[in-house]
């Protein structure tokens, strides 16, 4: 394992500036700093504020991850940081870092998709990823489900949310019940503690015509308003509600979707293996229904441990060593963020020039 490539990974998609160096499956070191506590205030990430923080954070997080792991820079092989999707102003800030070290220390660089990165990042925590597999993506932008035929050069969509993401359909039921931002991880605490049966909430796309043509699609509105429906009739009869349950029932329904789609897909599409990863793939219930739904269907499912489902800088060098290994060229120089960057694109490949000339 010695011989393979050091990756220096460096994520600064949205709040979390992250640092991280991977040789193989190998993790050496994984910082992160957040600007996180700034926008409970505002209820949502303020990019000007994410993009400064980036700035201020980003060379005393590489000092501290260089001095843990006890890595010269003169030791990294290549430099891998996200070019998306995300905050264009936070890409930025990684970007330009990413770009400066490269070009002086010599190396190639990598702009890679920091969402395809939250699939990659189980291999540090269990091990080389199966060629092929389903993958989960779940955070506060995305709910996707993936087919993974090589993660460095064949990413397919089979689906994704048709408006709300899973993350923020439970801050936004975060919000509507005074929970402090975000509400994701609240939403989850007090569902632990309510009754499952107690509130059934609908499952979108789930029935009918939508159930075949939307086969891997999600839509989390249609719950998040009734939800808002069910508060607004119970306060208007005077009666008193329990925020357990409504987050519960819930969280039934989203979790009920992500897993009976993410199990059929892989069935459809002869997978064994099941990858979640994102944000909130730290739902605890989201973790223990596909567990279940998994072994039942006899597929193995793979979940990053907790403190690898937010944005972080393991991610970020575990597909760029994935790319590394691969055999793939760098990116050009002039890569830009990109905001919208799409999911079956792994990384910034060269212009067919540059990569003839390589
Ligand atoms: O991947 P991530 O860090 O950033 C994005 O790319 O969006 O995901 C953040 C999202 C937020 O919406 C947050 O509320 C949600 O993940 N989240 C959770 C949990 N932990 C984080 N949602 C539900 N349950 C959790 N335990
Ligand atoms: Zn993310």
């Amino acid at each position: 394992m010695s011989d393979e490539p050091l990756i220096l990974g460096i994520e600064s998609t949205c709040d979390e500036t992250g640092v991280a160096l991977v040789r193989g499956t190998e993790l050496l070191v994984d910082r992160t700093a957040t600007s996180m506590d700034q926008y409970a205030r505002y209820g949502g990430i303020i990019p000007e504020i994410a993009s400064r923080a980036h700035l201020e954070s980003f060379l005393p997080t590489l000092d501290s991850a260089l001095a843990e792991a006890g890595v010269g820079l003169d030791q990294v092989d290549a430099v891998a940081v996200s070019a998306g999707p995300g905050l264009v102003g936070s890409l930025t800030v990684g970007i330009c870092a990413a770009k400066a070290l490269a070009t002086g220390l010599d190396l190639p660089l990598y702009g890679v998709n920091h969402v395809i990165g939250h699939l990659a990042v189980d291999k540090v925590a269990e091990g080389p990823l199966p060629r092929r597999f389903i993958g989960l993506v779940v955070s506060g932008g995305h709910s996707n489900i993936l087919l993974v035929e090589d993660i460095a050069t064949d990413v397919r969509e089979l689906g994704g949310t048709l408006d709300d993401a899973a993350g923020e359909a439970f801050d936004k039921v975060g919000r509507l019940l005074d929970l402090p931002y975000p509400g994701g991880p609240h939403v989850d605490r007090l569902s632990q503690q309510g009754d499952v049966d107690a509130i059934r909430f609908p499952r979108g796309l789930a029935a009918g015509k939508d159930k075949e043509r939307h086969k891997y699609d999600f839509s989390f509105s249609g719950l998040k308003t009734a939800v808002a429906r069910y508060v607004e009739g119970v306060q208007e009869r005077g009666e008193s509600f329990s925020p357990e349950d409504i987050c519960a029932g819930f969280s039934e329904s989203v979790n009920d979707s992500l897993t009976a789609k993410a199990v059929r897909a892989a069935r459809d599409t002869d997978c064994d293996t099941i990858v979640i990863g994102g944000g909130f793939s730290a739902n605890s219930r989201l973790r223990a229904l596909i567990t279940e739904r998994a072994y039942a269907a006899g597929l193995t499912v793979r979940m990053p441990p907790l403190r690898f489902c937010t944005d972080n800088g393991a991610q970020i060098a575990a597909i760029g060593s994935e790319l590394v290994r691969a055999g793939l060229p760098p990116s050009d120089w002039d890569f830009s963020p990109d905001s919208g960057m799409p999911l079956t694109q792994t990384y910034m490949a060269p212009a067919v020039s540059s990569a003839l000339a390589s």
